[in-house]
């Protein structure tokens, strides 16, 4: 039986890992001018803390969940997401007396059932941002701004930022009604899936991404047009920073998100380069989550960004010269044996990227090798150079070569080396 990867999982191959040590290098530097720092938490965690938070009628948790019961009997949860663990954390560790908002961002898989198509994988990784403490707009502002600057520092060019309210408590379970009742009268038009969900959930609807629920959603009443002083205060203040900060932004009424716990601003970003599964990024305010997992009340603000998309929309150009070895080491002949392998020994440990053939074939096959790994150097000991103490280091890009001093390889090559 041949066995592979399991269907909507893929491996990261090391051809392509440059990549992504690259983006999480600018992510690691950016997010720090901000003052947000690394948390790291585990893969699973208790199945009821997603359920609470990321809301039982969503499609996450009704049906994408890797949920296992363990040898003790417990229910746990491959995450979904990073949002629940940070806020788990928060309570757990007591992070709510920093002296100003607590800013923390992660880096991993996250797994979801979903049907696997290009950009939908069943565990694929996020980069995920949480702002944790402050009510205030500029909160928002500034991590959707951050954002933007990461996006521009990337290469990204056309990204698009959407963004909407959904409002409070105070204004949304209303809202909620007058939708419900307004989708109740043309559930004919919707798909099953909308039909299904609407009393439970109906906001969905207006993001569904079947075209007949698209054409319902346009008409329905939109939630920017129901909200309350407090929810349109805030609205238009993020509005105005955003124009403040030159950050390009639409006003999406339908952008509702697939997760229950926001409140206020919702976003994400959107690019034409991805097909169907056009979100690279999605997040938003929450406000009452933290209090909900029994915390004190803390105001959140964050996003998550899906790293399989966001690489695939880099506009990559170059190889990648850094995994390239500065010497390829070519050995000839038993007496070389020993002598090859004190070079590589001491090459490496002065720094170098040295590579080896270990076979000790003829020269033109490991001369072969050599230029295939794009080195930039080839040292080459021989019987002769064995006994001379004196080794050859031909230069690959222009075929020069010269003798060295056994004795003094580490400055010598040094010397030599761009
Ligand atoms: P989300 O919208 O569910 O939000 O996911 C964020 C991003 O993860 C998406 O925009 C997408 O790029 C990527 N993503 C999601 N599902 C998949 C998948 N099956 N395959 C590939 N990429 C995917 C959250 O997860 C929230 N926790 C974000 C957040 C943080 N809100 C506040 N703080």
């Amino acid at each position: 039986m041949k066995l592979q990867s399991i269907r909507g999982v893929k491996d990261i191959l090391p051809e392509e890992i440059w990549k992504w040590q690259w983006v999480e290098s600018v992510a690691h530097k950016i997010f720090s001018r901000y003052g947000f720092n690394e948390i790291r938490i585990p893969i699973f965690e208790d199945t009821r803390l997603f359920s609470r938070s990321i809301g039982e009628t969503t499609d996450i948790v009704e049906k994408e969940m890797y949920t296992f019961e363990d040898r003790g009997g417990d229910s746990l949860t491959l995450r979904p997401e990073g949002t629940a663990s940070v806020v788990r954390a928060y309570i757990e560790h007591k992070m709510y007396a920093p002296p100003s908002v607590c800013k923390m961002f992660y880096i991993g898989p996250m797994f979801r059932y979903e049907r696997p198509q290009a950009g939908r994988l069943r565990q694929f990784y996020q980069i995920g941002v949480e702002a944790m403490g402050s009510p205030s707009p500029a909160v928002d502002v500034e991590v959707m701004t951050m954002l933007l600057e990461f996006f521009n520092e990337l290469g990204l060019k056309d990204s698009r930022l959407q963004i909407n309210s959904l409002g409070n408590q105070n204004c949304r379970p209303q809202y909620r009604e007058l939708l419900k009742g307004e989708i109740k009268g043309q559930l004919d038009r919707l798909c099953k899936n909308c039909v299904n969900r609407y009393e439970r959930n109906p906001l969905r609807v207006l993001d569904c991404k079947v075209e007949q629920c698209q054409e319902v959603a346009r008409n329905l009443p939109k939630i920017i047009d129901h909200l309350d002083d407090e929810s349109e205060k805030h609205f238009s203040e993020v509005q105005n920073l955003l124009t403040i900060a030159k950050a390009p932004y639409t006003i999406n009424p339908n952008l509702v998100r697939g997760l229950d716990y926001y409140n206020m601003t919702a976003f994400e970003v959107t690019s034409e380069n991805l097909g169907s599964q056009n979100a690279v990024c999605g997040g938003g305010r929450y406000d009452t989550l933290v209090e909900e997992l029994s915390g004190p009340p803390t105001p959140c603000f964050g996003f998550a960004l899906g790293l399989e998309r966001l690489v695939s929309l880099i506009p990559f150009k170059e190889e990648n010269t850094d995994a390239n070895p500065d010497i390829f080491l070519v050995c000839l002949g038993e007496a070389a044996k020993v002598p090859g392998f004190q070079a590589a020994h001491e090459l490496r440990l002065a720094g170098f990227k040295v590579e080896r053939d270990y076979e000790m074939a003829s020269m033109k096959s490991q001369m072969r090798k050599a230029n295939k790994s794009n080195c930039q150097f080839t040292l080459i000991l021989g019987e002769n150079e064995i006994n001379s103490g004196k080794y050859i280091l031909k230069n690959m890009n222009n075929s020069e070569q010269h003798e060295i001093d056994a004795k003094n390889l580490v400055s010598e090559i040094g010397k030599s080396l761009t």
